[in-house]
């Protein structure tokens, strides 16, 4: 390569790019020296670490967010017929894991401003079959959480949240993670810290935090761990028919470098979020995230609206964007119009809606603020609608 073709070549914006260095690969060498890769005192250590995160008494790591958030629904004993109230503007693991626990999922639409689940439509959904509502931070943004306990606390409604996105994120300077009975949370590749795969369940009810332990083991009451510290003739029993979902001690010490990122990961990702805001605050055809008062969110995802000014569509927008070498994905799906869930007919015009007019932007720690100002120029010298000068 020449000199003057380096000049000239943009390096390439990542959508997403989990952040991961130097510390996370020590404590991974650590644990394989260690032999103890699953099962071991590193998963006890994560969890410990991420429930003083949330403010909550217990964390259980799972494999994912899928197999957690089916532990609790299973272990809550949903029966055929019962029914959880669910946003359909979501990714479809948050409705798939209700059809894997036997129940049915009731969509309830968004609020239009927030893209999170419209608590006055949850009131309208409940019926008596309703065990359980599964509110969804979407993006990263908190839910109306007090709204939804307003409705579920005096009807015995459980509530699940999906935080899968809302690690570090605060509601009325509350963590997630300490408003539910019951926060699941993700740590898959494109999350806000990550194991690559992996979930994390966060609750202050103890008795379920041991039998999710239990579960998540096949049913095994004791760890592999405890067993190998108590005596020869200590055996395990199995009160229940469990599962695995288990996480690893590979991923815990991975997990353990990424929440010492985490303070700076949220603190880089609010500064890509502030230019693009600050650089598109004034263009009439697209719509910023709307963050109400008091919710402070972590940026998991930056997504906009193309409002009815623009002249281009959103997909002629990304394959715009995509030509220009900034990469981008439409904005959440609506699962109700996936295969599955067509049969439901239901009717959700502010969620569909939603889904066909918005689109993310690159949004991760290491944008540059070269990479954020190129973005925002091209969005601006490329709004072919009504500008505000
Ligand atoms: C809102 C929401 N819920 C659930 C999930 C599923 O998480 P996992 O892939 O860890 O099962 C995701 C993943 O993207 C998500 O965004």
């Amino acid at each position: 390569m020449n000199a003057s073709s380096e000049t000239f070549i943009t390096p390439p914006i990542a959508f997403s790019r989990p952040w991961l260095g130097e510390e996370e690969i020590r404590a991974v060498t650590e644990v394989l020296q260690s032999r103890w890769i699953v099962g071991g005192p590193k998963l006890a250590e994560f969890e410990r670490r991420w429930a003083a995160c949330c403010g909550a008494e217990r964390a259980v790591g799972v494999s994912s967010w899928t197999t957690g958030a089916f532990l609790v629904l299973h272990a809550w004993g949903l029966q055929p017929g019962d029914e959880v109230i669910v946003p359909s503007l979501t990714f479809i693991a948050s409705v798939n894991v209700i059809v894997h626990a036997g129940a049915t999922p009731v969509f309830a639409e968004i609020d239009p401003h927030t893209w999170n689940i419209d608590p006055e439509d949850v009131a309208r959904k409940i019926t008596p079959r309703t065990r359980v509502i599964m509110p969804v931070d979407q993006l990263g943004l908190p839910c109306d959480m007090d709204a939804i306990h307003a409705l579920a606390h005096p009807r015995g409604i459980r509530v699940l949240e999906d935080a899968a996105c809302a690690l570090g994120s605060r509601n009325q300077e509350r963590p997630v993670g300490s408003l539910a009975e019951v926060t699941v949370f993700s740590l898959h590749a494109r999350k806000i810290v990550t194991t690559g795969e992996g979930g994390m369940i966060v609750t202050n009810d103890h008795v379920l935090a041991d039998r999710l332990t239990r579960l998540r083991h096949q049913g095994m009451s004791l760890s592999d761990f405890a067993r190998h510290q108590a005596s020869p003739t200590t055996f395990e029993n199995y009160p229940e028919v469990g599962y695995n979902a288990r996480m690893t001690d590979l991923q815990a010490a991975i997990g353990l470098g990424q929440m010492d990122r985490l303070e700076e990961i949220l603190k880089r990702r609010r500064q890509v979020a502030e230019s693009y805001r600050a650089g598109l605050a004034d263009l009439a055809w697209l719509r910023l995230p709307h963050v109400p008062t008091g919710m402070t969110p972590n940026w998991q995802s930056f997504q906009i609206g193309i409002g009815p000014d623009s002249l281009l569509t959103r997909n002629q927008w990304m394959e715009r964007l995509h030509a220009a070498g900034i990469p981008t994905r439409r904005g959440v799906m609506a699962a109700h119009l996936e295969p599955p869930y067509r049969s439901m007919n239901a009717r959700l015009p502010r969620t569909e809606n939603a889904a066909d007019n918005t689109l993310q932007l690159p949004i991760h720690p290491e944008m540059t603020p070269e990479q954020t100002a190129r973005i925002v120029t091209f969005l601006r010298s490329n709004g072919t609608g009504n500008q505000t000068p």
